[in-house]
């Protein structure tokens, strides 16, 4: 894997997704889901493209080989370097980017597509990067908004028309315990998700959080 100055070098919180997902590496079994139903996976705030990689590499060939993998990212410098780490696992035919600030730049053709989305967001609010001179592109791993809540809500909102209204979906993302954490629960909720926490890493002074969210439409 290759990185550079403006994109994230995976960290505990990506470790969550990874610990999460290894579990059925070597399974059968994918979240009790069909995988024969899951035709479109998106990795959104991909960075470094390493969650993109890894569900490429050990888990569509045994789980769902006809799906197709996507990653997104606000950034085109981490959409270039997420291509180049795809390149050096051979995974280039395997996995579509797209540079998007969320969903506002997917065309119209991926509304109602995917069936599982993976975001590692930012969560900090955004005052002590509002002070500085200038934004880093690197501040894009970590500025959530105002609040630090702000892009996840959004992202939320707009997830639910591009979520597969055919079978039951799931949204993998983490979040820290020192986020106001109601505010999004109940934002969640509002949207008519199930919540579940799948697990937790305790880091200095914060949990980071692993959730799964699923939605039935049908
Ligand atoms: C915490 S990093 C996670 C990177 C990678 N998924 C990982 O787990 O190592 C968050 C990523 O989200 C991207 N990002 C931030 N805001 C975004 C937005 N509005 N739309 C798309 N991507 C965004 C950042 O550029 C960054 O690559």
């Amino acid at each position: 894997m290759v990185y550079d100055e403006n994109v994230y070098i995976p960290s505990d919180d990506t470790m969550l997704f990874i610990d999460y997902f290894k579990q059925f590496f070597d399974s059968n079994t994918f979240n009790g889901i069909d995988t024969n139903q899951i035709h479109n996976i998106l990795d959104l705030g991909t960075g470094s493209g390493i969650l993109a990689i890894i569900l490429a590499k050990f888990i569509k060939p045994t789980h769902f080989p006809k799906a197709k993998i996507y990653a997104s990212d606000i950034l085109s410098e981490a959409i270039e370097i997420a291509k180049e780490n795809a390149k050096k696992n051979s995974l280039e035919d395997d996995i579509e980017f797209i540079q998007s600030n969320l969903f506002d730049e997917f065309p119209p053709v991926f509304k109602n597509k995917f069936e599982i989305i993976l975001f590692n967001p930012p969560y900090l609010p955004s005052e002590p990067f509002t002070k500085q001179k200038a934004k880093k592109k690197l501040d894009y791993s970590w500025e959530g908004g105002e609040k630090g809540i702000e892009t996840f809500e959004k992202f939320l909102s707009q997830s639910k028309d591009f979520m597969s209204k055919s079978v039951i979906t799931y949204i993998y993302f983490t979040f820290s315990s020192n986020s106001p954490l109601e505010l999004i629960y109940s934002k969640i909720k509002d949207l008519g998700f199930q919540i579940k926490i799948l697990k937790k890493v305790h880091i200095f002074f914060e949990d980071i959080i692993l959730h799964r969210i699923s939605k039935k439409y049908f």
